[in-house]
């Protein structure tokens, strides 16, 4: 066994942060947990988790909720496909487990939205098997520490990166080693300002005596990123129409105003709108831009009228408190629309 575990653990003893789902065995509650903070910060994350907990107390309770419901709670966290996995993998426990959630890896990893990281956080941290984490963080620090630049994204480095966890891990202290490096990763091997005078691995640290902290981890592809210029058609009346989106692509069964897409950023979309039957009036109301991990979403909002028949076409909503919507649009209502 290295002092690599034993240094972290003894770090990670010190100067954890103290949060909810650290002080829990319950492995509803720890899956829970890791699928928010998928791609979410801990900060952001905090909030949804006590709302989620105190809605859905038990997996049962998530089970049996509707999707919209899931999808209102969930508002705000982006990559929705998470809740909608959440939500089914919650059915998975009913079904195929009696409701007892799953204690061994295996079939902990047969739940939707469950790869090898979430399923090791929650073996280890509820069950205490020997499943070490790799995540983000634990590749960032790994590379690090070894001084290995081989790109995070193959099948060689995914292996590679393993093994060396595997190697470091401490099996009977699993669920601290695994808290430990993804504190570490978290709050000292951080992407841009490493803290390396107050890392507990100085000495043993190979990227740091060669000054490579900051190109590591590599990674071989670059993410091409799509741009996609959506306007939004705010009607001008008391209450909302909106339209539901599909179950194809981004924000998949929200709701949101009338939508039309174009090709390339157009300075007005008159003509358009027209089509449509709407009335565009004066220039744009608010614009911003929306970046997913694959796409970059330039989003303008304009106002029109339109007679009663196109609005026929859409849901007329009064409140929108009821229906799960993205989260450019809420901004949008925040700070553009004070509507009784
Ligand atoms: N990010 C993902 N899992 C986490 C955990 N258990 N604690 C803190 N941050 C995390």
């Amino acid at each position: 066994m290295s002092d690599f575990g034993r240094q972290i653990i003894n770090w990670y003893e010190e100067n954890k942060r103290v949060l909810p789902w650290r002080s829990t065995q319950e492995p509803y509650r720890i899956w829970l947990s890791e699928i928010i903070l998928q791609q979410t910060r801990v900060a952001q994350g905090l909030s949804y988790y006590e709302r989620f907990v105190k809605e859905f107390p038990e997996v049962k309770d998530l089970a049996n909720a509707s999707e919209q419901e899931v999808l209102k709670l969930w508002q705000g966290l982006g990559y929705y496909s998470r809740a909608r996995n959440l939500h089914f993998a919650a059915k998975q426990v009913i079904d195929d487990f009696g409701g007892v959630f799953p204690s061994d890896y295996k079939s902990i990893k047969s739940l939707k939205g469950v790869g090898d990281y979430t399923a090791a956080a929650i073996a280890s941290f509820a069950f205490h098997l020997p499943h070490p984490v790799v995540d983000g963080n634990v590749y960032r620090l790994l590379s690090r520490y070894f001084n290995d630049a081989t790109p995070i994204d193959t099948t060689q480095g995914k292996k590679q990166f393993q093994s060396y966890a595997d190697e470091l891990m401490i099996p009977e202290e699993i669920a601290s080693f695994n808290q430990a490096m993804m504190e570490m990763g978290a709050m000292v091997c951080t992407p841009k300002n490493p803290n390396c005078e107050q890392c507990p691995l100085q000495t043993g640290c190979i990227a740091l005596q060669e000054g490579t902290q900051l190109e590591l981890p590599v990674k071989s592809k670059k993410i091409k990123v799509q741009d996609r210029f959506l306007h939004y058609i705010v009607v001008d009346e008391q209450a909302y129409y909106l339209q539901q989106r599909d179950d194809k692509g981004i924000w998949r069964n929200m709701f949101e105003f009338p939508l039309i897409e174009t090709k390339k950023a157009e300075e007005t979309i008159e003509e358009l709108a027209e089509e449509k039957g709407f009335e565009i009036k004066g220039r744009v109301m608010y614009e911003t831009k929306h970046v997913l991990s694959h796409q970059k979403l330039h989003v303008k909002f304009w106002k029109a009228s339109a007679k009663e028949d196109v609005l026929n076409n859409y849901i007329k909503v009064d409140h929108l408190e009821d229906h799960a919507i993205p989260r450019v649009i809420d901004r949008f209502l925040e700070e553009h629309l004070e509507k009784a």
